[in-house]
């Protein structure tokens, strides 16, 4: 079945995860001759509306990258900009919690400002009630160093006696990892006009379909989100069978 419009999806077959990599933000402030802030500025506009229309649509999980552990290389000034805007964000979702939304954090908080890591918590427990969507925000997380952390837990239960070798199976890491209970993602799409997953939910992408768009971040629109979709469903998903 094709379909023409994300409205005809049947529920049960629309991606009950998508993961989104926000990219693009620089090139475009750099092609308006505006400082690469005022693309974050946009992006993180463009993040709030392609929440809600995927709440409208009613996808159940949705993970954004917004900050990887490598990021902490940009300049200062460009990296307290980012926190700047979380930090904003995470004020007003405190706020204004008529969406219905989760939000969970992915990630290593320990090198984030206590504000920061204080105001996580708040909007975490404050939304842990909310059903009509989980919106998990990757924040100073790496799919690498998220699967050495996941090691490093299960060891540590190893050498205290609470779990043997032979227990450790493909369930348990994943129930070790910053999304564990959650599905893993159905579809990833990554804008920009780049190729590749840049260390973002490497465990959980094995079997998750990959839409690359060439369009940049901020100017990503809900219809680039559908079309996405659309693209998801003519896939041929046989996660290794035939
Ligand atoms: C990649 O574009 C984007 C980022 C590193 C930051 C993404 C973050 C946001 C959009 C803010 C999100 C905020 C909240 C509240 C979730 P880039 O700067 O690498 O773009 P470039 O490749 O064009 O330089």
């Amino acid at each position: 079945m094709v379909y023409q419009r994300v409205e005809d999806i049947p529920k049960e077959k629309l991606p009950v995860h998508i993961g989104l990599i926000m990219d693009g933000n620089g090139r475009w402030a750099a092609v308006r001759g505006l400082p690469r802030n005022a693309g974050h500025k946009k992006g993180t506009d463009t993040f709030g509306k392609l929440m809600k229309h995927c709440r409208e649509i009613g996808i159940k999980y949705v993970t954004v990258y917004a900050f990887s552990t490598e990021n902490w290389k940009r300049p200062k000034e460009e990296v307290d900009a980012l926190m700047g805007l979380l930090r904003n964000y995470l004020e007003d979702t405190f706020k204004h919690q008529e969406e219905d939304a989760r939000i969970c954090f992915l990630g290593d908080r320990e090198p984030l400002s206590e504000d920061i890591k204080q105001k996580i918590q708040k909007v975490e427990e404050a939304s842990r009630r909310n059903t009509a969507i989980t919106i998990n925000i990757a924040l100073n997380y790496g799919g690498r160093d998220e699967i050495v952390h996941a090691v490093k837990a299960l060891a540590h239960k190893c050498m205290q006696g609470e779990l043997s070798l032979g227990q450790i199976d493909e369930e348990m890491v994943s129930n070790h990892l910053y999304t564990a209970g959650q599905p893993d993602p159905d579809l990833i799409i990554r804008p920009s006009g780049e190729y590749r997953l840049s260390n973002f939910l490497t465990w959980q992408s094995a079997y998750s379909e990959l839409v690359f768009l060439n369009v940049l971040w901020p100017d990503f629109t809900p219809a680039d989100l559908d079309m996405a979709i659309l693209e998801y469903e003519k896939r041929d998903r046989r996660f290794g069978g035939i």
